[in-house]
C-alpha cells in the first residue's frame, strides 16, 4: 500500500486581480485541491501554489475608474481572493501576486536568456490607438459595427451576432470603449517570442503524453496551423513590468502571468527554506502539475514550454485542462442570477456541498460540466446526507447511551471490512487519474453497502431484544468502522466534515495508511449533526442575490468616501449611446410583495395608455401600499427580462448604493406617458 514518497508541485491558472471569484473558477481550484489533499493524504510531499494575476490594461483601468491606484486594488481583491478560497476550503501552500519582485526577477531573467538565444525579435507595427486617451487598444476596447453583418456595438475582434472574426480595422464606425473617441491607426515598436523556434521540440514533447488526448488533437490543429510569432510587448501606459533597456516598453501581462508560478515559488521557497532549484531545474525529479482551463491551454501547453525551455529551464511534467461551467445548461448570466460569485455562494450554501457536487461531475476530461440546481440538491441530500452521515447517526447514540461511548474490541464482520479496504485501490487510481466522478460513485456504492448491513442488523430492533447487548455494540462499532472509511476515502472533498467526524471519533487526523487498522476497543466522543440538507429555498435565495441588479437592489452599506467613492462613474458614453435609453414618467397603478422574494415589488405602470409590469427591488424602503398612486421614472424600452416571478418589462429608477433606496419621481404636475430627456 505504501509507495515511495513522491515530490509534487501543483498550480491552478493564476485568477485575475480585476474580480471576484465567481463558482467557474471553483471548478478549477476545487478539483486542484481535491488532487492535492488527495497526494498529501497519500503522505506524498506535495506543495499547492498560486497567485493573483495582477497586471495588464483591464486591471489599468479599473482601478483608474473606481479612484485607486492598481497597487490599492490589487492589494484589495489579493485579500478578498484569499479570503474566498479560504472559505471554499481551497488550501493553497502559497497565495502570491504577480506583481512581486520576484516575479519581475523571473520575468527579466527568462527574457534575457530568450534574448540572447536569439529567439526575440523587433519589428513595427501597426495598431488601434486612442487619440484622447493616448494609449493602444487592445481588441477589446474598441467597437463597432460588425464589417460583416452590420451588428452594432460589437467588439474589435468578433461579433456576437454572426460569428464574424475580424481586425478592429475592419469594424465599421469604431470607437474607443475607453474614451468613446475615433481610434486613428499609429506605428510602434514591438518584442515578438519567436515560438517556431520550438517548433520540433513542442511535438516531441507532447507527443510524450504530458496533456490529455482531447486537448492533443486540438494542438495538432495549432501546428497545422503554424506556429506564430507572439507579440510580448505592450506600450505605455500600461500597468505591467517595464522591459529591460527598453524605456516604455512593458512585458504583455501573459509573458509574466505563468512566470508567477516561479514567483510564488520563490517566495514560498525563501519562506519555508525549501530550495527553488529542486523544483524548476532542467534534471529535477519533482513532479510539476498545471491545473487550468481549456480556454487557457494555448499559453500553457506552447508558450510557456517554450519559454521554459528556450530559458534553460525544466518544463512541467503535465498541463491538466478541464471544461467550463454552465448552469442549468448554459452559459453563466448576470440576467439570470446563474453568475454567482464565491462570496454570494457563501452567505448562503456551505461550500463543502458544491466541492461535492463538483467531485461528482469532474472527469480527466474537458467536456463542459453543468451545475443544474435539483441535481446538485439531490446528490447533496441523498448521497451526503442520507446515505453517508447517516450510517454515523444511526450507530453513534446507541455506543454513547449504551456502551459509555466504548467501541466492540473486535469486528463483527471482518470480511466485510476488507471488502472495504480492497476498494481503496480503485478509489485510489481514480483520484490520481482525476477521475473524480468515478471515485464518488465508488465510495457512494460502498455507503450503500453500509447501510445495507445496518438495515439487516436492525441494531434500533436488537437493543429492544434482552439478551442481545453484546450484538448491539458490535453492529453498531461495525457501522461506525466502515463509517470511518468513508469519511477517510472522501477526506480529499469533504475536509470540514472530516475534521468533525476526527473529532466525534476522537482520533488524530485520518491518512490514508489508517485504513489497513479498525478502530476497535476505543471511546469515540458524542455525536454532533454532521450536515444539514440543502433546501430549494436556499438556492432560489442565492440565485436571487446573483440576479444582476439594478442600483436599488444593490444596497451596501455607506462608506466613508461618500457613494462616488464607492460606485465610481462609468465610463463616457456619447450623446447618441444616451438617446437610446427611453425614459418614461409612469404612475403606480398597483404595488405588491412577490411571494418567496424578499427583495422585491412587483409594480403596474400606466404608461399613459400603456400598462407594464415591472419588478422592483425596493421593498427594504417601501411598503407596497406607500407607492400606490405615485409617479415614478422607468426605462421604457428595455428588453424585458424573465424573472422567477414573470417578466419584468422596464426598470424603475431608483437611487440607492449608500444604504438606502430613493425612488426617483417627477416634479408635480408631469403626467404618465412623458418622455424624460
Ligand atoms: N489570469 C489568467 C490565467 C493566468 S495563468 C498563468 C486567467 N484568469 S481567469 O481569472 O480568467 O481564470 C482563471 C481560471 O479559471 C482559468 O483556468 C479559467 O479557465 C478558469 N475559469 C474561469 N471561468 C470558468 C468557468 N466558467 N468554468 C470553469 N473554469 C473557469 O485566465
Ligand atoms: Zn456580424
Amino acid at each position: 500500500m505504501s509507495q515511495p514518497t513522491r515530490r509534487i508541485f501543483v498550480t491552478s491558472a493564476l485568477p485575475y486581480a480585476n474580480g471576484p471569484i465567481h463558482i467557474g473558477h471553483l471548478v478549477e481550484y476545487i478539483q486542484t485541491d481535491i488532487w492535492v489533499r488527495f497526494q498529501k493524504l497519500r503522505g506524498h510531499e506535495c506543495h499547492y501554489l498560486c497567485a493573483d494575476d495582477a497586471h495588464g490594461t483591464p486591471i489599468m483601468l479599473r482601478a483608474e475608474q473606481d479612484g485607486v491606484s492598481p497597487e490599492q486594488l490589487i492589494k484589495r481583491v489579493w485579500q478578498e481572493h484569499r479570503a474566498d478560497f479560504a472559505e471554499f476550503l481551497v488550501e493553497f501552500d502559497n497565495y502570491y501576486s504577480t506583481h512581486s519582485p520576484e516575479n519581475r526577477h523571473y520575468a527579466e531573467l527568462i527574457y534575457r536568456r530568450l534574448d540572447e538565444g536569439g529567439h526575440i525579435s523587433r519589428r513595427v507595427i501597426t495598431q488601434a490607438y486612442d487619440p484622447e486617451k493616448q494609449m493602444f487598444l487592445p481588441d477589446r476596447f474598441i467597437k463597432g459595427e460588425c464589417p460583416r453583418c452590420g451588428a452594432s456595438d460589437q467588439y474589435g475582434d468578433s461579433c456576437e451576432v454572426c460569428g464574424a472574426t475580424y481586425s478592429p480595422t475592419d469594424l465599421k464606425n469604431p470607437r474607443s470603449v475607453v474614451s468613446g473617441a475615433t481610434p486613428i491607426l499609429k506605428e510602434s515598436l514591438h518584442f515578438f517570442f519567436k515560438l517556431g523556434d520550438f517548433e520540433a521540440m513542442l511535438k516531441t514533447w507532447i507527443a510524450s503524453g504530458p496533456v490529455q488526448a482531447q486537448m492533443a488533437n486540438k494542438l495538432s490543429e495549432w501546428f497545422t496551423a503554424g506556429l506564430q510569432e507572439w507579440d510580448i510587448s505592450r506600450d505605455a501606459p500600461y500597468w505591467g513590468f517595464e522591459i529591460p533597456d527598453a524605456p516604455g516598453k512593458y512585458f504583455y501581462v501573459w509573458l509574466d502571468a505563468p512566470i508567477g508560478y516561479m514567483a510564488s515559488l520563490q517566495n514560498y521557497c525563501d519562506r519555508t527554506g525549501l530550495n527553488f532549484n529542486d523544483f524548476w531545474n532542467p534534471d529535477s525529479d519533482t513532479e510539476v502539475y498545471h491545473f487550468i482551463g481549456k480556454d487557457i491551454a494555448y499559453f500553457h501547453i506552447l508558450f510557456w514550454p517554450a519559454m521554459l525551455t528556450g530559458a534553460g529551464f525544466r518544463k512541467p511534467t503535465a498541463v491538466h485542462c478541464h471544461g467550463f461551467l454552465t448552469v442549468d445548461g448554459q452559459k453563466m448570466s448576470k440576467s439570470r442570477g446563474t453568475f454567482i460569485k464565491a462570496r454570494t455562494y457563501l452567505n448562503h450554501l456551505r461550500p463543502e456541498y458544491l466541492r461535492y457536487y463538483f467531485a461528482s461531475k469532474l472527469s480527466d476530461g474537458i467536456d463542459d460540466l453543468d451545475l443544474n440546481f435539483e441535481d446538485f440538491l439531490q446528490r447533496v441530500n441523498s448521497d451526503l446526507v442520507g446515505k453517508v452521515v447517516n450510517i454515523a447517526s444511526r450507530c453513534a447514540s446507541f455506543i454513547t447511551r449504551r456502551f459509555n461511548g466504548q467501541l466492540a474490541d473486535n469486528l463483527a464482520e471482518p470480511v466485510l471490512y476488507a471488502e472495504f479496504v480492497v476498494a481503496s485501490d480503485s478509489i485510489a487510481q481514480a483520484y490520481e487519474q482525476r477521475e473524480f466522478g468515478r471515485a464518488m460513485r465508488e465510495i457512494m456504492a460502498l455507503a450503500d453497502r453500509a447501510n445495507q448491513y445496518i438495515d439487516e442488523k436492525k441494531p434500533w430492533a436488537l437493543a429492544k431484544q434482552t439478551g442481545a447487548v453484546t450484538e448491539v455494540q458490535a453492529v453498531c462499532s461495525m457501522g461506525l468502522n466502515l463509517f470511518r472509511l468513508l469519511a477517510l476515502y472522501l477526506k480529499p472533498v469533504l475536509p470540514g466534515v472530516a475534521a468533525h467526524v476526527e473529532q466525534f471519533l476522537h482520533i488524530p487526523p485520518l491518512c490514508w495508511d489508517d485504513l489497513a487498522t479498525p478502530l476497535l476497543d476505543h471511546a469515540i466522543a458524542e455525536f454532533k449533526p454532521l450536515m444539514q440538507r440543502v433546501e430549494m429555498a436556499q438556492i432560489t435565495a442565492m440565485v436571487e442575490d446573483s440576479m444582476e441588479s439594478h442600483p436599488a437592489t444593490e444596497a451596501t452599506p455607506a462608506k466613508s468616501g461618500g457613494p462616488l467613492a464607492d460606485d465610481p462613474i462609468s465610463p463616457t458614453i456619447t450623446i447618441e449611446d444616451f438617446a437610446k435609453v427611453d425614459l418614461r414618467i409612469a404612475r403606480i397603478v398597483k404595488a405588491e410583495a412577490v411571494a418567496g422574494a424578499d427583495k422585491l415589488v412587483r409594480l403596474e405602470l400606466d404608461l399613459g395608455g400603456a400598462t407594464r409590469q415591472v419588478f422592483a427591488g425596493i421593498k427594504s424602503a417601501y411598503a407596497p401600499e406607500d407607492l400606490q398612486g405615485r409617479l415614478t421614472v422607468i426605462v421604457a424600452n428595455l428588453a424585458p427580462r424573465k424573472m422567477r416571478f414573470g417578466v419584468s418589462e422596464g426598470m424603475a429608477l431608483a437611487a440607492g448604493g449608500g444604504g438606502g433606496i430613493y425612488l426617483l419621481g417627477p416634479d408635480s404636475g408631469a403626467e404618465p406617458g412623458m418622455r424624460v430627456k
